[in-house]
């Protein structure tokens, strides 16, 4: 029983005790159990504690002479030390047992193949998400957003560009180191509709704090529709204005660093921005991804994120209007 749900901030979205998938469902139990055995052996020593300490009060000067052992007494005492034990091990059998079963069980659970891949590759500070496929043309790249499709398990392919990062969505499984040069594999299967927030769990710099991502858990139908989106070249620009935004990005900083899917921007090191208008956030989970927002991303992203290798973008007047008015229509 989770009466731990009933605490306020216990649930909802990035935490481990709110799980909407098996793999967090396991780890739950074993914390659960966990916790209320040894809630229980703490709360009983130290009633017994209270009751040894209160049961019997002296002054110094009533303190009586101290009471001789007697054959039964210490017969008492050595079978309560006894059972005392006997409990303790089986307690600490029972906590051992339900953590080999949960490891089994996500161990099984990862190793297992699965029909959709995606592949995360962790990065100084954000998530490069990739939804591989044997045709090219239908790769899909994105970042720090991975679309999944409820109720489906999900293989995820992860690895490390530079140094190590955790991936964790708490509610869904548990932490994975991602080491640069190593491969790992993990199953992520989401129950439940929504955004659910994942966050680095591994001290990987200056913005590790500025490393979330979301799971968004979609019925199938329109996980598909996004995917097929998703694979799509970006729109050509129909305006005056957006052709110009396009023509900014292609001749300034940007181009040096980021792909957007149709153009000529091909550059790995930064997200890719094919679709960045149907992203929910930027800079990994860090701000909502508005025009406002974008612009002073774009303008001086040292100031939102220092240390993060945007580097600001010297864009004045009509440039910056029309190269965000081009980014927008990147849904
Ligand atoms: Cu990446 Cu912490």
């Amino acid at each position: 029983m989770n009466l731990l749900a009933a605490v306020p901030g216990f649930t909802g979205n990035q935490t481990a005790l709110s799980p909407v998938g098996p793999g967090a469902a396991h780890i739950e139990h074993t914390f659960s159990l966990i916790f209320w055995i040894t809630s229980t052996v703490w709360l009983l020593v130290l009633t017994a504690v209270v009751i040894a300490v209160y049961r019997r009060r002296y002054t110094l000067e009533q303190m009586p002479p101290p009471e001789r052992t007697t054959e039964a007494s210490d017969r008492f005492a050595a079978r309560a030390v006894g059972v005392s034990m006997g409990i303790t091990v089986l307690l600490l059998f029972i906590m051992l047992i339900s953590s080999f079963r949960t490891g089994h069980a996500i161990g099984t659970m990862n190793s297992e193949p699965q029909p959709l891949t995606i592949d995360v590759y962790g990065h100084q500070w954000w998530w490069e998400v990739r939804y591989p496929n044997p045709v090219p043309a239908n790769i899909v790249e994105t970042a720090n957003e991975i679309h999944v499709p409820v109720g489906v398990p999900v293989h995820i392919h992860g690895t490390s560009r530079d140094v190590i990062h955790s991936f964790w969505a708490p509610n869904i499984q548990g932490k994975r180191d991602l080491m640069p040069g190593y491969d790992t594999d993990l199953m992520l299967q989401v129950d439940q509709p929504g955004y659910w927030r994942g966050q680095c769990a591994e001290f990987c710099g200056l913005q590790h704090a500025h490393m979330a991502f979301y799971i968004i858990a979609q019925p199938k139908d329109e996980f598909e529709h996004w995917l097929t989106a998703q694979a799509q070249s970006a729109p050509v620009p129909s305006d005056a204005q957006t052709q110009h935004g396009q023509q900014v990005f292609l001749t300034h900083g940007c181009v040096l660093c980021h792909t957007i899917g149709g153009t000529t921007a091909a550059s790995r090191v930064g997200p890719d921005l094919t679709h960045l208008a149907s992203r929910s956030t930027i800079a990994a989970g860090t701000l909502p991804n508005t025009t406002g927002n974008l612009a002073g991303w774009i303008l001086n992203a040292q100031s939102i994120k220092p240390g993060a290798r945007m580097p600001p973008n010297q864009l004045f007047g009509t440039d910056l209007q029309d190269l965000l008015a081009y980014l927008e229509t990147l849904k």
